[in-house]
């Protein structure tokens, strides 16, 4: 059992913080830094479609031939909007109602909001194939040749697109973003577990969410260099795409300077002198006889427990309800639409008849990337329920508002301004619980037997639904108008209440308190091998 849960942080927190202080090492800083600049690009491939996405469109019905169909089919007040305003996705009108005699009209613009659809989520495409094989190949290489690798996909990636202005950019920008997808695929799996393997146990949830917080930052970099004078314009628009290969080049410099994992070095390779090397890099030459003897009770815990694969995961009832949860979490971070935020924000500010959408969406990104710097901090304070439960309850409220918003923008033109509060809201309340969370709590429901297929899994479910959002986001919008968030709205509520029912608290708590809450929550979860005194994460935080 774990005795030292219950200690309260308070009592500690002095020496704690001193321990922290002493443990933030140059080479811990670097290395982490380096690490997520993966994370950094993941998020760039995320935001970077948002801003030029009338651009492209308008470029895409150039090579395509597709101008014309639209000019003789709307008025001429629409025929400039149409350039920089694409059908996708039309909030406004729930049943948009089709020009007569121009059925051409609607197939032209149906296969640009395909083909648009398919250049936003072909990108999740990739990571959802990819996502499967990060783990594996951070085993099969090392962390740190498996993220070189990686990186080859996404100088590949960059250069489709960076030269898709030059052949059918239709193509090459839908087979870029799949290369970049596979990618960011690969890092969403080796970056969170580099990170987590080389933190100090006290900063593990810290340097954890540092994972999200690059994914941030690079959204709204993103989003700023998406601007019409910087890049975000109808010469530079390609450069603008290319240019996400310039943290994976910067990373490919920078790893030959990291040290490898310990972790991997002394429990998949056995290295313990390497181990310990690395180990004296990371935490500046002190005592590393702690963390190696806390390696040691994982690499017994590991080699006493079987490799689970994800059929077992599901057949065998220990792990059927820990799994349903974390596909559940992935699922509930996706469906919750941020996504659709992420991908589309521009195009909805501008149907929330904002003048200037391009800097509510930077507003968007910078909200974000400052509520993601909040949650680092939290969550080594408050529980993740808790926080996951908060966030999710927060984004129900909001969607409301900004279906609202939208719904009477018509009576009030005042309106557009709930929307916009509400969709920043909406984003912040994301990134303090369901944005960072279930891709680092996964980990803390199951031992090192189950624990790489059931984050193999997680992820794959997390990339599926992001592609789902992305690929159907123009459809379900243009379909439902302004009442889009409300199905968001509704789709919340159901993950809030599962949620509340079904999810445990981990932080400070060991694997069989864990096992023992889910089987206390309706799971038929027994009492799983070896985790006695093992703790991961949170419970050997309080420790
Ligand atoms: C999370 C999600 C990702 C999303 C991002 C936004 O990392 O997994 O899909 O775009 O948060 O901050």
């Amino acid at each position: 059992m774990c005795h030292t849960h219950d200690r309260t942080w308070n009592s500690e927190e002095d020496s704690q913080a001193n321990k922290m202080t002493d443990q933030i090492t140059g080479t811990l800083v670097f290395t982490v830094f380096t690490a997520v600049l993966g994370s950094f690009q993941f998020g760039y491939d995320i935001g970077v479609i948002n801003a030029p996405q009338q651009i492209i469109i308008t470029h895409y019905r150039h090579v395509l031939d597709v101008p014309l169909a639209d000019r003789k089919a709307l008025s001429s007040d629409a025929i400039a909007s149409t350039e920089e305003m694409p059908r996708t996705p039309n909030l406004m009108n729930s049943t948009p109602t089709p020009p007569p005699d121009e059925e051409l009209v609607e197939e032209d613009s149906g296969l640009i909001t395909m083909l648009w659809s398919l250049s936003v989520s072909s990108f999740a495409i990739g990571g959802m194939i990819a996502s499967f094989f990060g783990g594996w190949l951070g085993d099969q290489l090392g962390r740190i040749k498996a993220m070189l690798i990686a990186n080859i996909l996404s100088l590949a990636g960059a250069l489709l697109m960076g030269f898709s202005k030059m052949g059918p950019s239709h193509i090459l920008i839908i087979s870029g973003r799949a290369v970049s997808g596979l990618y960011c695929g690969l890092i969403s799996g080796l970056v969170p577990m580099y990170i987590g393997e080389i933190a100090p146990t006290t900063l593990r949830g810290a340097i954890g969410a540092l994972h999200q917080l690059a994914i941030v930052t690079g959204i709204l970099i993103s989003q700023i260099v998406g601007l019409d004078f910087i890049l975000g314009n109808r010469e530079l628009w390609h450069i603008l795409l290319g240019l996400s290969a310039v943290p994976a080049v910067l990373q490919s410099l920078l790893l030959f300077f990291c040290p490898e994992s310990p972790r991997y070095l002394y429990i998949k390779l056995d290295e313990e002198n390497k181990a310990k090397k690395s180990l004296k890099r990371l935490r500046g030459g002190v005592d590393v006889t702690k963390d190696i003897a806390e390696m040691r009770k994982e690499r017994s815990e590991a080699s006493s427990e079987q490799k689970v694969s994800i059929i077992q995961l599901f057949t065998n009832s220990s792990y059927r309800q820990p799994i349903l949860v974390s596909l559940m979490l992935h699922m509930a971070q996706q469906f919750s639409g941020i996504n659709g935020i992420f991908y589309y924000s521009t195009s909805i500010f501008q149907t929330a008849g904002l003048s200037q959408p391009v800097y509510a969406t930077i507003g968007v990104g910078a909200i974000n990337t400052v509520f993601t710097a909040l949650s680092v901090f939290l969550v080594e304070k408050a529980g993740r329920r808790s926080l996951f439960l908060i966030g999710m309850s927060g984004m129900f409220v909001c969607a409301v508002f900004m279906s609202v918003g939208l719904v009477l923008l018509n009576k009030f033109a005042w309106m557009s301004y709930v929307s916009m509060v509400a969709i920043f809201l909406f984003v912040s309340f994301f990134e303090i619980g369901p944005g960072p969370i279930p891709w680092f709590m996964v980990a803390e429901f199951f031992s090192q037997g189950p624990r790489p297929a059931a984050l193999a899994i997680a992820a794959f479910s997390n990339w599926t639904c992001n592609f789902i959002v992305a690929l159907c986001f123009p459809y379900i919008a243009e379909f439902c108008g302004p009442y889009v968030f409300f199905l968001f709205a509704g789709v919340v509520l159901a993950f809030t209440l599962f949620t509340y029912f079904k999810v445990p608290e981990t932080k400070g708590k060991s694997f069989e308190e864990i096992a023992a809450e889910f089987r206390k929550r309706g799971g038929s979860a027994r009492p799983r091998k070896a985790a006695t005194e093992m703790k991961f994460l949170g419970a050997a935080e309080t420790a």
